[in-house]
């Protein structure tokens, strides 16, 4: 059987990509890994379609009852796979650009019998274009984004008002978006942006935190935050 190399596997879709991927994306794959996990991503690749009804349908699920949820950046998988666990009902998909996670993500549904939980790998903004994904998502969560601290590199950062049309053409009317951040001024600089955005309210009130998410479970970079002092902020918006 013809393997790729590690290289090949793990560059193949940002090479594909025409955005800009910043910071760490190859990680380390444990040799044997390039071959299983490309046709493993394949295999769970979300079952897309036009409306929200058909794509839950498709999915074996009730679009009456169940929501289709998105997580973007899911890192190792903590947050997707336990939310997945505990929403049996509802379909999660993760979408994040670093190989090393798909790995970490892909173990963690097969030991905890999964099959409520699709992936993608790619640029957030891109898979959301090229997928033509609209009003299809009733939840999107984005916990702990790389938060790009030097002002120069903001504009590397996810959340731009660029990113929120897409990402508001993609949800669901009532749909909710939850985002964490341990970085003070990031989550400043998601209330500048969300709080003036046409399509999203804040349930809690004008630039009020929202409480954590239930069920949450904290992160590895959650940790990292609070290990290094810093306060976890949770923001919630409403798509109107
Ligand atoms: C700081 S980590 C946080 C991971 C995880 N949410 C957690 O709390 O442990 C940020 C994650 O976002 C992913 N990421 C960065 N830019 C992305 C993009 N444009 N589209 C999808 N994922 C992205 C990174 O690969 C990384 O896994």
């Amino acid at each position: 059987m013809t393997s790729m190399t590690d290289d090949t596997a793990k560059d193949a879709w940002i090479q594909r990509s025409r955005f800009k991927v910043h910071g760490r994306k190859k990680g380390i794959l444990k040799r044997g890994e390039t071959d299983w996990l490309p046709q493993r991503l394949q295999e769970l690749s979300p079952p897309w379609a036009t409306t929200r009804h058909e794509t839950l349908t498709r999915w074996q699920a009730d679009p009456g009852t169940a929501r289709l949820w998105l997580e973007i950046g899911f890192g190792n998988g903590d947050t997707l796979t336990h939310m997945a666990l505990h929403h049996p009902q509802d379909r999660l998909i993760g979408i994040d650009v670093f190989m090393e996670g798909f790995s970490a993500l892909l173990r963690r549904i097969e030991r905890m019998n999964l099959h409520n939980v699709a992936v993608e790998a790619g640029h957030a903004l891109e898979i959301l274009e090229t997928r033509k994904i609209e009003a299809l998502l009733d939840r999107v969560m984005i916990n702990f984004p790389d938060p790009w601290p030097k002002k120069r590199h903001h504009k590397r950062r996810l959340i731009q008002t660029d990113f929120l049309d897409r990402l508001a053409t993609a949800m669901t009317p009532g749909g909710l978006l939850t985002l964490a951040t341990d970085w003070p001024d990031y989550g400043v600089w998601m209330q500048d942006h969300l709080e003036v955005h046409p399509a999203f309210t804040n349930p809690h009130g004008p630039r009020q935190p929202a409480p954590e998410p239930d069920l949450w479970q904290p992160t590895r970079f959650q940790q990292k935050g609070e290990s290094a002092g810093r306060p976890i902020l949770h923001l919630a918006y409403q798509r109107s």
